[in-house]
Parts: structure tokens; sequence; C-alpha cells
């Protein structure tokens, strides 16, 4: 198998990124809602530093994703069995990778506005609180949540469909 990719296939470094972003985000999407659903106390709080720590995490390895995507080919989508295939699964991508940087992005702004010092990439950060901004960050974390969450189910439908009625195994090439 190959480290890198190729104009054909993707290599092990893209393949480890794509499923270890999946696997947390499938533990942070339900944990996030979890979260909100306790009542105030110490479980709270200490799920919360999880769910940032994981949250900050994912963050990183979108952006190390995106470099990565940068100077490295992406491997061609296969042949297209109809007309827009092509651009409609490049839009989910794009908009899934859009999608996980405004829900971290948020989040991390949301707290921030909220008068929390926060600490990203080794440098302390800390800005005048402004709860409405804080709100309305919130607002866009929670929004986000919700599109990402249509987005994957799409993804995996694609997937699904293409095996089932075109005899096209996608997931090979993520594997
Ligand atoms: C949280 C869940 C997931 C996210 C956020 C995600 C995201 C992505 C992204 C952004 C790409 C494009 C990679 C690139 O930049 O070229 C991709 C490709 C792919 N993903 Fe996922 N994925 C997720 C889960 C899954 C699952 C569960 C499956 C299997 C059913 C899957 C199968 C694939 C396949 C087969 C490709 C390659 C598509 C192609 O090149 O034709 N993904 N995924
Ligand atoms: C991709 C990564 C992330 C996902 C999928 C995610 C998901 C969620 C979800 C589903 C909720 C529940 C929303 C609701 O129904 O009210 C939530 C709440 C929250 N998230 Fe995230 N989140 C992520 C990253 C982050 C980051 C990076 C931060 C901060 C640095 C953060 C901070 C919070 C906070 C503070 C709450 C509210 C907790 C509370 O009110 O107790 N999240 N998140």
């Amino acid at each position: 198998m190959h480290i890198r990719n190729t104009l054909t296939e993707y290599g092990l470094i893209s393949k480890l990124l794509h499923w270890i972003s999946a696997l947390l985000l499938f533990v942070q999407i339900p944990l996030g809602f979890y979260l909100v659903s306790l009542d105030f106390g110490t479980e709270r709080i200490t799920l919360e530093n999880i769910h940032v720590t994981a949250g900050l995490s994912i963050f990183y390895l979108v952006i190390l994703r995106l470099l990565y995507k940068i100077f490295n080919p992406t491997p061609k989508l296969g042949p297209r069995v109809f007309t827009g295939q092509i651009f409609l699964a490049k839009l989910n991508h794009v908009l899934l990778y859009v999608t996980i940087l405004s829900i971290t992005i948020s989040g991390i702004l949301k707290k921030l506005f909220n008068g929390e010092t926060f600490t990203i990439v080794y440098q302390k950060i800390q800005i005048q609180d402004n709860f409405e901004l804080g709100e309305l960050f919130y607002d866009i974390h929670v929004i986000s949540n919700y599109v990402l969450i249509g987005l994957i189910i799409i993804h995996i439908l694609a997937v699904i469909i293409h095996k089932l009625f075109f005899d096209d195994n996608l997931l090979k090439k993520m594997l």
C-alpha cells in the first residue's frame, strides 16, 4: 500500500486521517448532545472538558487533512454514472470540511466570548467577553452539527447506493 496518495488511490496517511476523524466524530456528536442534556455538576464539567479536548483534536486533524490535500494529489473520482455526479460528490466532501471547521471554530469562539481562556497551538488566548456573541456562536455550533449529520448520512448513503445499484465498491478506496 502506498503511504502517500496517487492520482488513482488514497495512501495510508489519508486513510488513517479519514478514519480517525470519522471515529472521533461518531463519538463527539452524541457526546455533545448527551452533555447538554445533563444537569450542572461534576459529570457535566468533566464531559465538557473531554468534549473540548476532542473537539480541538478534530480541529487540528481537519487542518492537517487540508494541508495534506494542498501538497498531495487527491485521487480522481471514478467514472461518473450520471451527469453532475462528480460535482455532487465533490460538493459533499467540501461541505464536510466546511461544517467541521464551522463547528470547531464556533465552539472555540463561544467559549472565548464567554470570557474563558483558551490554549490553541501553545498560545494562551483571551478576548473581551461578549455574551451575545457567545450565544450566536453557540447557535452556529448547534446548527452546523445538524448540517454535518445530514452530510454524513448522504456521504454514507452514496457509498451504499454505489455498491447496491452501480456495483461500484467505493469503500475499497478508503480501506
Ligand atoms: C464522520 C464521518 C465521515 C466524514 C466526516 C467523512 C469525510 C470524508 C471526506 C471529507 C472525504 C473526501 C476525502 C478527500 O479529501 O479526498 C471522504 C471520502 C470517502 N469516505 Fe468518508 N467520511 C466519513 C465517514 C465515512 C464512512 C462511515 C464511510 C463508509 C461507509 C466513508 C467512506 C468514504 C469513501 C469510500 C471515500 C472516498 C470517496 C471517493 O473518493 O470516491 N466515509 N470522506
Ligand atoms: C467537530 C467537533 C465538535 C462536535 C461534533 C461538537 C458537537 C456538539 C454538540 C452536538 C453539542 C450539543 C449542542 C446542543 O444540542 O445544544 C455541543 C455542545 C457544546 N460544544 Fe461542541 N462539538 C465539537 C467541537 C467543540 C469545540 C472545539 C468546542 C470548544 C472549544 C466545543 C464546545 C462546546 C460547548 C461549550 C458545548 C455546550 C456544552 C454545555 O452547554 O454544557 N465543541 N457540541
